[in-house]
Formats: structure tokens, C-alpha cells, sequence
């Protein structure tokens, strides 16, 4: 494939509508979730894409019932440890984006040692926005510049979107080149919102349960077919 985009982002949605559907509880869509993300990240490997981000749990997914929460997260540990061995096999690097430090012990000592076994590996970056806003990043940088400022190490005149850049979660991440979001709904939903300034947003009506690798490569030639002109001028 020529131009590949370097970095494809996925919010992926629709687990609950994909379970309603077929008259199940939403776990059991979050579930199917999880399966198709498993095809998609050996699928990125294998396209030779770099960095893949996939929003998991947004800062606002705390007002859904507690039972739906703590499965998710049930969900989310059990994949890891299941697939753990698979993704280090293929030399991806896990990575997570977000405040996950605060998270339920036991889920943070199995990112950490996800994180700790994948550390030096040098194909895909697989980043997961896990309790992640892009706000709440955002809020993050900031203070961390604020505060910088306040012991007058650095003047408010001097701060430059690079030192934004600089501060959010995984500041050597590229911003995505393509922004994919799935389920028919056409919006961020507080993902990547510095990051996607330009990025090419895609949008399809299949519910994540079903988007296969074959979804992914259509994104990819939908992308392929956009100019990308950065506010310069068309040629
Ligand atoms: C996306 O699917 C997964 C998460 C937000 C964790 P949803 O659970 O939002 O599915 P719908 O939008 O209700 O169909
Ligand atoms: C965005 O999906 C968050 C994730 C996919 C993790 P939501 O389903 O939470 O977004 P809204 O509520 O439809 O905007
Ligand atoms: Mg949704």
C-alpha cells in the first residue's frame, strides 16, 4: 500500500447496539469488542502501520451502570493477560493513554506488567486511551506548563503549541493521520482533541463488533483518496 497513513486512531462504538440487536446484555457486545479488536491490532501489525491509539474508556464513560463499568474493565484485564504473550510474540509495544494510574489496583498492576514486558519492543505502538479525555489531557499539559511558570522557569509569553504538544500523554506519538469512528455516530466524543487538529476523520455505519480487517483496509483507501493540504493552497 502507498501512502499509509503513519498513525490510525479508532473510536470504536456500538458494543451495546451490536448486543441489543441480538437481544444479549452489553457485555456481551463489549465482549464481541474485544475479539474484533484483537483481529484489528494483528491486522495494523501487518499493514505495516505504526502507531494504532484505540479509545477503550472515556472520562465520561463513569456515568454508564456500575455492572457495565466494572465489566468493561473485567474485560479489558482478561484480554491482556490472554493476548499478552501473542502481542509481545509480535513485537508490539503496548502503551496507555489516560489517568489510569488511579484505576482499580489490580488493573493497573496488569498494565504495568503488560507495559514493563513490551517496553523494548520496535514494531507497532498500540496505545490505549483508557479513562482518557482530551480535555482532561489537555488540563494536564497545562499544568504542568503552569507550573513550570509559577516557579519562573518559564514565561507565559514563551509557551508554544510544542511545549502543549510536548506534555500530553505520549508526547513521541505523531498525531493521527486517520481518525476512524465506527456505529454511524459523527463525532469525537472528547477523543484526541489537540492531536486531530488535521487529521482525516472516516466514518462508518458498522457497529465495532463487525469491523474486520477488511473495514480497516477500506478506511485506509479512503484516506488514500483525500487530499491532505494542511491550509495550503490546492496544487
Ligand atoms: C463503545 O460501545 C464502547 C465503549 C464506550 C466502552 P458503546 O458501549 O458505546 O455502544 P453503543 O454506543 O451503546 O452502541
Ligand atoms: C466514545 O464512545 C468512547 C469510547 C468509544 C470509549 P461513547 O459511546 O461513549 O460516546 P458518546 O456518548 O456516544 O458520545
Ligand atoms: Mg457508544
Amino acid at each position: 500500500m502507498t501512502r499509509l497513513p503513519a498513525h490510525v486512531a479508532i473510536v470504536m462504538d456500538g458494543n451495546g447496539r451490536w448486543a441489543k440487536m441480538r437481544n444479549k446484555p452489553r457485555l456481551f457486545g463489549h465482549n464481541e469488542g474485544m475479539e474484533a479488536l484483537i483481529k484489528i491490532v494483528r491486522a495494523a501489525s501487518d499493514i505495516g502501520i505504526s502507531y494504532l491509539t484505540v479509545y477503550a474508556f472515556s472520562t465520561e464513560n463513569w456515568k454508564r451502570p456500575l455492572e457495565e463499568v466494572s465489566g468493561i474493565f473485567r474485560l479489558l484485564l482478561v484480554y491482556i493477560e490472554r493476548e499478552l504473550a501473542e502481542l509481545h510474540r509480535n513485537n508490539v509495544k503496548l502503551r496507555i493513554l489516560g489517568d489510569w494510574k488511579n484505576l482499580d489496583p489490580a488493573v493497573v498492576k496488569t498494565l504495568e506488567n503488560a507495559l514493563e514486558t513490551t517496553k523494548d519492543n520496535t514494531g507497532l505502538q498500540f496505545c490505549i486511551a483508557l479513562n482518557y479525555g482530551g480535555r482532561n489531557e489537555l488540563v494536564h499539559s497545562v499544568r504542568a506548563l503552569a507550573e513550570k511558570a509559577a516557579a519562573g522557569e518559564l514565561k507565559p509569553e514563551e509557551i508554544t503549541e510544542e511545549m502543549i504538544s510536548q506534555n500530553l500523554y505520549a508526547p513521541d506519538v505523531p498525531d493521527p493521520d486517520l481518525v476512524i469512528r465506527t456505529s454511524g455516530e459523527i463525532r469525537l466524543s472528547n477523543f484526541l482533541l489537540w492531536q486531530s487538529a488535521y487529521s482525516e476523520l472516516v466514518f462508518t455505519d458498522v457497529l465495532w463488533p463487525d469491523f474486520t480487517p477488511e473495514c480497516l483496509e477500506k478506511a485506509i483507501t479512503e484516506y488514500q483518496s483525500r487530499s491532505r493540504l494542511f491550509g495550503g493552497a490546492r496544487s
